[in-house]
Parts: C-alpha cells; sequence; structure tokens
C-alpha cells in the first residue's frame, strides 16, 4: 500500500483561503506540472468531508471514475457526487488503510488538510509532492500542524515551471 499527497500550497504553506477560497491558486490548475500522472497512477482516492464539500462546488466532478473515499465522523449526502464512485468511511486512519487493503486496494491519493495531518502523525503516508505557487496570503488552511515527533522526509526531487511553480517531492522515512 502506498499512500501520496498531491497539493497546492502558496509560498507560506496555505492550501485554501480561511473561507475556502482557492482563488490564489492557478486557474485551471495552471500549467502542466504532473497532476494528471499523478491520478492516472492511483486507483483510490481518500478525501476529508471538508474538501469532499468544496469539489461539490466545481462545476464538474473532477475524479472521473475513480473511487473515491470520503472520511467523515457523521453521515455525508453524497448523492451529490452524481455519476461518481463515492464511499464514506471512518475511523482512525490505520483502519481505514486496512480496509482499503483488504478490498484490493495499493496506490491511495490522500487529499484535505486535517485529513493529511492525521495520516501523517500516524506515520501512513509514504510520498509528498507539493507544488508551491508563488504567492503569500498571509493566512489560510494549513497543509501542515503539530506533530508528537519530528517526520524525516527524503528530498526526491524538485522541479520549477515557466509561471513559477515550484514542486517538491518527498518519500517519508
Ligand atoms: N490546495 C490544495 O491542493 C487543496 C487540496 C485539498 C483541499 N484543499 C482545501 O482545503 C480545505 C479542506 O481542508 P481541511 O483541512 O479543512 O479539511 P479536510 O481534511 O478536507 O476534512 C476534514 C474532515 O474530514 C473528516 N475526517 C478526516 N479524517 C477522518 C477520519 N480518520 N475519520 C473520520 N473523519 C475524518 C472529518 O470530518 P467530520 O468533521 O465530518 O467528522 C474532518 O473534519 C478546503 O478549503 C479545500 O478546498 C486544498
Amino acid at each position: 500500500m502506498k499512500i501520496s499527497v498531491f497539493v497546492g500550497t502558496s509560498l507560506d504553506g496555505f492550501i485554501a483561503r480561511l473561507n475556502d477560497d482557492l482563488d490564489f491558486l492557478p486557474a485551471g490548475g495552471g500549467e502542466p506540472h504532473g497532476y494528471n500522472e499523478f491520478i492516472a497512477s492511483v486507483d483510490t482516492l481518500v478525501i476529508g468531508r471538508r474538501t469532499f464539500e468544496k469539489v461539490l462546488t466545481f462545476d464538474a466532478w473532477p475524479y472521473g471514475d475513480k473511487r473515491v473515499v470520503v472520511l467523515s465522523s457523521r453521515p455525508v449526502d453524497l448523492s451529490a457526487a452524481v455519476g461518481a464512485v463515492v464511499e464514506q468511511m471512518s475511523g482512525p486512519p490505520a483502519e481505514i488503510v486496512s480496509r482499503l487493503a483488504a478490498s484490493g486496494v495499493s496506490n491511495i491519493y490522500l487529499d484535505g488538510g486535517i485529513t493529511i495531518q492525521r495520516f501523517l502523525r500516524e506515520g501512513l503516508i509514504q510520498r509528498l509532492i507539493i507544488t508551491r505557487v508563488p504567492v503569500l496570503i498571509g493566512e489560510g488552511i494549513s497543509l501542515f500542524g503539530t506533530l508528537p515527533r519530528d517526520v524525516r522526509l527524503r528530498h526526491i526531487a524538485t522541479r520549477h515551471y515557466p509561471s513559477g511553480l515550484v514542486q517538491s517531492e518527498y518519500q517519508v522515512e
């Protein structure tokens, strides 16, 4: 089982404004920076309830027919995700991973700030691909949070793009 994060942040480390606005990220995902190749390489997405709610405001469901697991501790109305392959789970991250592994999943794309932080704390993420957008927004929803101990990372590569995107890939040790 491999769990990866592929996320865009402001240079000061925010994944959204406090009101969930993503207007500081390049429109339409910006210039190609590996997202299509990345999403093609995963078999399942695991996203937090707040990310799910944001995605529902997009013009179209962005995940095609990929299996999407929405994490929430309360009932979530999944019917709004028309045409999507979507289900809900909740529980400790390790339990979620075990359930997914038992159903044959091997490559997960994990998304949502709180969600990423919880899995990271449990040592369940293997790869981080973070694309920094050249903007400072001062405040917002943080990608990272407090940790019970340091998380050591191995730098794999840093790629930069003409529009100013800087993407760093790390393996979690
Ligand atoms: N820049 C980017 O690339 C990017 C990527 C993704 C998201 N975003 C933005 O980030 C914001 C959302 O991030 P966020 O940090 O606020 O929240 P989030 O991680 O999307 O969702 C958090 C919620 O997920 C549920 N959850 C997480 N782990 C769980 C578990 N193990 N068991 C049960 N429920 C679990 C909980 O829902 P309940 O409270 O219902 O229990 C929790 O409150 C949105 O604005 C979104 O647009 C940006």
